[in-house]
């Protein structure tokens, strides 16, 4: 898959080919292409399949892609220098290079896309490419908002986060023919796994290094963008209310925000909260039938809740 990935940017355009090896090369943890993999498994031996077909294996491949394509378009608007642990396409070769990058992905993830011949896959994967968009505003719009809700910061998941991983599982149950009750259950499968992901990333965000995220370490908080650990301690703390309002223009604010989220039990309830959505994940997984690729599928849902890069 990395090979077929790499070879689709860099042969059509020698100019991309370093972007590629940046893009595609190491460092990634593919994760969403896994978990399509692993669904289309799971669907497949459901409907009697013997193994996984080319659809499913395109399918993980531009899911993969469109994940890549919004990350080069994210580090521009975020301005962002490192990703997966090395330089970003924007801080090596400019924002110019960067978006046309980020395009020729995308357009060429929908070029894939149409040629699955799908028009039930088309409808749900382009639908993320509206929702990718949808959360950037939203989250750009919501910036320092100290008045924002646990319902709008999982709105926001969803769109940027949740949607893509959702589609894509759907999308394998439907090259595995299965009936509507399974592809509904796979939708909300990815859908609660990719709320839980992004609730995680933002508690390792406040938890964990640069080095060990391969990407720089307390960015959200930074640049204003109020997650779950901020969100829930700012309903226990008036001075980090006060901290975020006034954009932590005073020396040292950042770093008394930081340990305020902490010692008002934050990062603890963001846990929880990514537990209640594994759960969710976990129980609609029930209507497969019990064997190793469903397992499998809950072994993914652990991993998600204890990762820490
Ligand atoms: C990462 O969030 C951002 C995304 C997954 C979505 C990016 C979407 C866009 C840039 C919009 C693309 C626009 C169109 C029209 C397709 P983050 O910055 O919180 O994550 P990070 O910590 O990994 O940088
Ligand atoms: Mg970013
Ligand atoms: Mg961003």
């Amino acid at each position: 898959m990395n090979q077929n990935l790499k070879n689709v940017v860099g042969n059509r355009h020698p100019m991309l080919l370093a972007a590629a090896e940046q893009i595609f090369g190491a460092g990634g943890k593919k994760l969403r292409p896994v978990i399509v993999f692993l669904v289309a498994h799971c669907t497949a031996q459901r409907a009697g399949f013997k193994e996984l077909t080319d659809k499913h294996r395109r399918l993980a491949e531009i899911t993969e892609m469109i994940h890549t394509a919004s990350l080069v378009h994210d580090d521009v608007l975020d301005e962002c220098d490192i990703r997966r642990g090395k330089k970003t396409i924007n801080s090596m070769y400019g924002t110019r290079v960067a978006v046309l990058a980020g395009d020729f992905l995308f357009a060429q993830s929908s070029w894939f896309l149409a040629n699955l011949d799908n028009l039930e896959v088309i409808k749900l994967i382009s639908q993320v490419i509206a929702d990718f968009a949808n959360g950037e505003i939203s989250q750009a719009a919501s910036l320092f908002d100290t008045d924002i809700t646990l319902e709008q910061y999982l709105d926001k998941s969803f769109y940027k986060t949740a949607s893509l991983i959702a589609a894509s599982c759907r999308s394998a149950a439907v090259f595995s023919d299965s009936p509507v009750e399974v592809k509904e259950a796979m939708y909300n499968y990815g859908k609660h796994l990719g709320l839980a992901f992004q609730v995680v990333d933002d508690i390792l965000d406040f938890t964990q290094s640069t080095e060990q995220l391969g990407k720089p370490q307390g960015q959200d908080l930074a640049s204003g963008n109020l997650t779950a650990p901020a969100i829930f301690a700012l309903r226990k703390s008036p001075e980090l209310l006060d901290i975020i309002s006034s954009e932590f223009v005073e020396d040292g604010s950042m770093e008394r925000a930081l340990q305020l989220v902490r010692e008002n039990g934050g990062i603890e309830e963001a846990r929880l909260l990514a537990r209640q959505q594994a759960d969710l994940a976990l129980a609609a997984l029930e209507c497969l039938p019990e064997g190793p690729s469903r397992r499998s599928l809950r072994l993914m849902v652990d991993y998600v809740l204890e990762r820490i890069y």
